[in-house]
């Protein structure tokens, strides 16, 4: 039984830490955690915290519109490939479509960038390196 819930930016730890700052010295906290209009997604397979997903107002010069940015996308180890991540991010959109959002964009790593285009996201720009991280494109998807 999956269930997609509005979780705690505390909540996304666990996950963060594991998938996404596994050997850096990046925090895996972020500025705009608890900012008001933050939403934090929280995929649960058996009441067990699988997927999570955090989506941050913020503008990227260039788009237009309302815009959130998609951080600590990530699905635990062990969790990875069965259908959580797709599902969380196709609710976060309509979710955030009821909101009236224009936009999501990202900062998709390259390993996942099959994973975003099969969404329907497209990349933009120049190929660029987040430090400790690896190399990343700006990728987005219109809402409307
Ligand atoms: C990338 C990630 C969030 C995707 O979540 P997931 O739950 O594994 O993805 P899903 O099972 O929902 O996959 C949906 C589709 O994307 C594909 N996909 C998922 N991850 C992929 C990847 N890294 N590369 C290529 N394709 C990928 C799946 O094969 C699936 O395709 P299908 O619809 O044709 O069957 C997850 O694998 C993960 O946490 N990876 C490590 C951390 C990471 O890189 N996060 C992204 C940071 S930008």
């Amino acid at each position: 039984m999956i269930r997609i819930a509005e979780i705690k930016a505390e909540e996304t730890y666990p996950i963060r830490k594991s998938v996404l700052r596994d050997g850096m010295t990046l925090s895996h906290e972020m500025n705009a955690d608890h900012d008001a209009d933050t939403l934090h997604l929280g995929l649960f397979d058996k009441d067990q915290l699988v997927c999570v997903g955090s989506f941050m107002k913020a503008s990227n010069a260039g788009f237009k519109g309302l815009q959130f940015q998609l951080r600590g996308m990530g699905s635990s180890i062990g969790s990875q490939g069965k259908g959580y991540g797709k599902a969380l991010l196709t609710n976060a959109e309509q979710i955030l479509k009821d909101r009236g959002v224009d936009l999501i964009w990202c900062n998709a790593r390259v390993v996942a960038l099959d994973f975003y285009s099969k969404l329907g996201y497209t990349s933009i720009g120049n190929l660029f390196e987040v430090d400790q991280v690896g190399p990343h494109f700006v990728m987005f998807k219109n809402l409307k």
